[in-house]
């Protein structure tokens, strides 16, 4: 049978083969329910890429980008790699289960229940509210707050920085960072208020700020953010916990911001120390390839507004090439998600979707190499869950696809109110 491999341009083929891809699904040929399965697809998981994962609610996008982790962690190469999964919903501890329940499917694929060695991460502040809701977590992370710069701040507090708050802030910040470096607490930084000459209100409105920032549960004195950069490891950032605050999804594209900058800056070392190696003959590689999936992607970087995960975010994007870093954008509005994201994107998975800003959206990045409008592909796909496109920029190739099942547990299913 002919391999298809998504994600290499021919010469990569070529050389590589299907060594460093991950099976992810099947083929359709035919239109609708005359579609039926046909060549495996193969997916590249050993350059860098910008993939979008998108579909309407309840299509498979979760489940999908669950799949690309399991296929990254059982390459012949994963050992090269290493995995974060931001989960803003608290879904993905279930893959340390074998999908028992789909036993018959696999077996049609030639797979078997398999249960993955994820480690969840939970804010270090957090720990007492996941005992207390029987929530299983594996370490905790902490973040440093004096790597926030006084924008990421204002961002994360939702203050414009030339308000009187904002401009407090970044006097202070800025005093903060000249006199201890990247080395102060948040207490440092609320006592820091009472030395500053400026009206009382706006002293108390930014101290009220920095408790609640307390209440995050994500600050302690140093970044423990490296432990999700190991080899071969899946690491699941489990942010779950800030899903009923107002402030949620700024405190969470907060520690995505940090983490992708961090990322990135050790990346882009051991780059250059690779280098040197290869020009000597050695092929080792300093520190893995980095995959970051981000489920519910246009809360992090979205295309109105900014949060202090976009500019970090847009950065993997534009330059994660050199330095080898790779992202997965999972979202059921791609019209939603930062317009030079998405058209950066290589790699899009796309399960049906019906909103036409949406269609819209994928059809201008795509529509070079389509032989039809992108309405055309999405009418021919069968009804049945876990079929999609995928557009591969790098072969310039669309592929109706049946996605495959899952060798571990989804927790994010539809529940129903049948009994039973
Ligand atoms: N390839 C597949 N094979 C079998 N079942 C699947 C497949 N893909 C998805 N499903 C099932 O479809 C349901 C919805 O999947 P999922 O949770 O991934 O949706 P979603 O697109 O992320 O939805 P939302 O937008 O609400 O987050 C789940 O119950 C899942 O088990
Ligand atoms: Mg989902």
């Amino acid at each position: 049978m002919p391999k298809i491999t998504v994600g290499r341009d021919d010469k990569e083929k070529e050389k590589h083969g299907i060594k460093g891809t991950g099976m992810v699904g099947k083929h359709l040929v035919g239109e609708n329910e005359e579609a039926h399965q046909a060549n495996p697809i193969y997916f590249d998981v050993a350059t860098p890429h910008v993939m979008g994962v998108f579909g309407k609610r309840g299509t498979g996008k979760s489940y999908s980008l669950g799949t690309i982790a399991e296929e990254i962690h059982d390459s012949d190469i994963s050992n090269n790699l290493s995995t974060i999964l931001v989960d803003p919903m608290g879904i993905y501890w279930s893959m340390k289960r074998p999908n028992d329940r789909a036993h018959g499917l696999l077996d049609k694929w030639g797979l078997k229940p398999k249960g993955y060695e994820v480690k969840i991460f939970i804010p270090e502040g957090k720990t007492e509210e996941f005992r207390s809701k029987e929530m299983s977590y594996d370490q905790t992370f902490t973040l440093n707050p004096a790597e926030l710069t006084a924008a990421e701040w204002a961002m994360a507090f939702n203050i414009e920085l030339n308000s009187k708050t904002g401009i407090l802030l970044e006097r202070v910040i800025s005093k903060l960072d000249e006199k201890f470096g990247d080395d102060y607490s948040l207490e440092t930084m609320v006592n820091a208020l009472d030395k500053f000459e400026f009206d009382k209100n706006t002293k108390r409105t930014l101290e009220n700020r920095f408790r609640n920032a307390e209440e995050w549960g994500i600050f302690g004195e140093e970044s423990t953010i490296d432990q999700f950069m190991n080899r071969g490891e899946i690491s699941v950032i489990d942010m779950s916990v800030f899903g009923e605050m107002s402030s949620g999804w700024s405190v969470r594209s907060l520690v995505v911001g940090l983490l992708a900058k961090r990322v990135l800056r050790q990346r882009m070392a051991a780059r250059k120390l690779e280098e040197m190696d290869e020009m000597e003959g050695i092929k080792d590689n300093e520190m893995p390839i980095v995959w970051m999936l981000i489920d519910e992607a246009h809360q992090f970087i979205p295309n109105n507004g900014r949060t202090p995960a976009t500019k970090p975010l847009l950065r993997w994007v534009k330059i994660g090439r050199e330095p080898g870093v790779s992202l997965a954008l999972c979202t059921q509005q791609p019209a939603k998600l930062n317009s030079n994201a998405l058209s950066q994107c290589d790699i899009i998975l796309s399960h049906r979707l019906t909103a036409k800003q949406d269609i819209d959206a994928l059809g201008e990045i795509m529509q070079t190499y389509m032989r039809h409008d992108i309405q055309h592909y999405i009418d021919a796909l069968p009804d049945k869950t876990g079929t999609g496109l995928i557009m591969d920029d790098n072969s310039e190739r669309i592929f109706p696809v049946q996605m495959r099942p899952r060798k571990s547990w989804h927790a994010g299913g539809t529940p129903d109110a049948f009994e039973e």
